[in-house]
């Protein structure tokens, strides 16, 4: 049974993995490492409930973009190994080399073969196997779009996020727009920021083919950083357009990155089926 006490159990069990990845997970710190232990427990335990129910025998490969130290991927490789009898592969890809090597040297003291990591941006990098699922911690601000970005370029099963800061359309929230009156409030423009972000996002995964759900995935006492979004691709719709993503985007005049990645026949209905590899 998947739940999140099970997996933090789990993992708390595993010194070795513990010792590895120098989690402090006695809270003998600041409490910064027990916060990111708690997030990467309530990231595993939405994995884990697809891949419960996971069709296919055949390898899962994952790409953890802006993979950090890669605490996601090190825990998912090790929590499906321990519970699933199916093969998995992990790419990391992250700008910082620094955390790169330290990934790099974190497998190796692990033996862990089954993952490679990459300094790049994660727009750029094309991965030797086909990913079925794209997963992303606290991808900095556009880094989450471009992970998008990514996974609907390859037409990945799966694509799961939870992002990280969402500065990107404040400033163009002062005016402009039919919400002034709500805006005029810094406070409430950075909320209602965040709010359409995940909006804006929700609607161009749909756009692009995709169910969206969002959820929270941790208690926000835990971080307020906790909406997850969790996108499947539909199987075939001849059914993909942008409109209420345009709408949205036209409303607030956001001119938000996302749609930047792609050109406006991209998403023509039957020309559309995952746009592997471009
Ligand atoms: C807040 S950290 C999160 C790291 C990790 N996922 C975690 O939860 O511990 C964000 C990471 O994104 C990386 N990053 C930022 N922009 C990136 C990009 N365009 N491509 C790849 N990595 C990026 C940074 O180097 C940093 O390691």
């Amino acid at each position: 049974m998947v739940s999140k006490k099970s997996i933090a159990d789990e993992l708390k069990n595993s010194q070795e993995l513990i010792k590895a990845l120098s989690l402090d997970i006695d809270q003998t710190n600041d409490g910064r490492e027990i916060k990111k232990f708690n997030e990467v427990v309530g990231f595993c335990e939405q994995v884990i409930r697809i891949i419960e129910t996971y069709p296919q025998n055949r390898e899962i490969v994952f790409l953890d973009c802006s993979c950090g130290k890669s605490y996601l991927s090190f825990a998912l490789n090790y929590i499906i190994s321990k519970r699933f009898a199916k093969e998995t592969y992990f790419y990391g890809v992250d700008t910082n080399r620094i955390l790169v090597e330290a990934c790099d040297r974190i497998r190796d003291s692990l033996g862990f073969k089954n993952m490679q990591f990459m300094c790049a941006k994660i727009i750029d990098v094309f991965p030797e196997k086909p990913i079925d699922m794209i997963i992303a911690l606290h991808a900095c601000d556009t880094a989450t779009d471009e992970t998008i970005a990514k996974g609907i370029k390859l037409g990945v099963k799966y694509l799961i996020v939870v992002p990280c800061c969402e500065n990107q359309i404040r400033n163009r929230l002062k005016s402009g727009h039919p919400l002034v009156d709500l805006t005029d409030f810094g406070l409430l423009r950075y909320r209602f920021a965040d709010i359409l972000t995940e909006a804006l996002r929700a609607q161009f995964l749909t756009g692009a083919g995709y169910y969206v759900k969002l959820l929270e995935m941790i208690s926000p006492k835990f971080t307020p950083k906790n909406l997850m979004i969790v996108a499947r691709r539909k199987k075939r719709s001849k059914k993909n357009n942008m409109d209420s993503y345009k709408k949205l985007d036209e409303m607030f005049n956001t001119n938000f990155v996302l749609k930047r990645y792609f050109h406006d026949h991209d998403f023509v209905p039957d020309n559309y089926s995952g746009m592997v590899n471009c």
